[in-house]
């Protein structure tokens, strides 16, 4: 399975910005990886216009309807028009301040499928949730209500992303992530069957050069979802150089 590293920008990123995404482009043909940048919606055709296709694009979340009375909101479909061939749902800062439930993140990854996106649905525990013992089945509990039966491995990534761990430096232990991703495939197989097989499932929190082959060259780790180390060109080619080779 190749793996799949995704960088989140983020509410971060204006016109100017997109000198970093260009500057990955001279790498690409020599990626071990896939590789995707997520933008704000708001650069999205901007930046569908300075890779060119070299490198593929994302949004970062996405309306269920196709179009609609939805002030404010971005369709999977309006993504796909603007360039995009994956969509982040779920993400814990969409759970956290936007109150997303399981169920819209389901709707919203079925969405994207309908749209024609590659859904990279999150999941992940609090800090609270894990020193009291109970990381392994929230996330089992988030896998049951986030992902449609419909997903199999062309359709859908799954990004485990340990909340105390995203934007705060510090990382999962290789253990710890070996650990729950094991937990997750074996959620997935109970969910999906075989199919399950082919979702990759990537880790996300806090991943930088520095800890990047670490943790790809685990067990399991089908990619990164990069959030802050994804800004800066020199950074994010650094952990896509250090995925796995085959
Ligand atoms: P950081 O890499 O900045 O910790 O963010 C991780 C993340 O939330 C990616 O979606």
């Amino acid at each position: 399975m190749r793996q799949l590293v995704a960088g989140n920008w983020k509410m971060n990123g204006l016109g100017a910005d997109l000198a970093e995404l260009e500057a990955l482009k001279p790498a690409m043909p020599g990626a071990a990886c896939e590789v995707a940048v997520c933008p704000p919606a708001t650069l999205l055709a901007r930046a569908a216009w300075i890779a060119k296709g070299a490198v593929a694009l994302g949004g970062q979340d996405c309306h269920a309807e196709a179009a609609g009375a939805f002030t404010g909101d971005v369709s999977a479909e309006m993504l796909k028009d603007a360039g995009a061939a994956y969509v982040i749902v779920g993400h814990s800062e969409r759970r956290q301040y936007h109150g997303e439930t399981d169920a819209q993140v389901a709707a919203k990854a079925q969405a994207a499928w309908r749209a024609g996106l590659h859904a990279i649905i999150c999941i992940g525990e609090s800090e609270a949730q894990r020193d009291s013992g109970q990381a392994s089945e929230i996330c089992h509990r988030q896998i049951e209500g986030s992902v449609p039966l419909e997903a199999d491995g062309a359709n859908t990534a799954i990004a485990y992303e340990p909340i105390w761990a995203i934007g705060t430096g510090k990382t999962a232990t290789c253990d710890d992530i070996a650990a729950m991703h094991r937990h997750i495939r074996g959620c997935l197989v109970e969910r999906l069957g075989p199919k399950s097989a082919g979702i990759r499932i990537l880790y996300g929190g806090s991943v930088k050069p520095a800890n990047a082959a670490e943790i790809l060259a685990l067990d399991d780790v089908g990619g990164a979802l990069v959030g802050g180390a994804s800004l800066k060109a020199q950074d994010f080619l650094a952990i896509i150089a250090a995925a796995r080779k085959t």
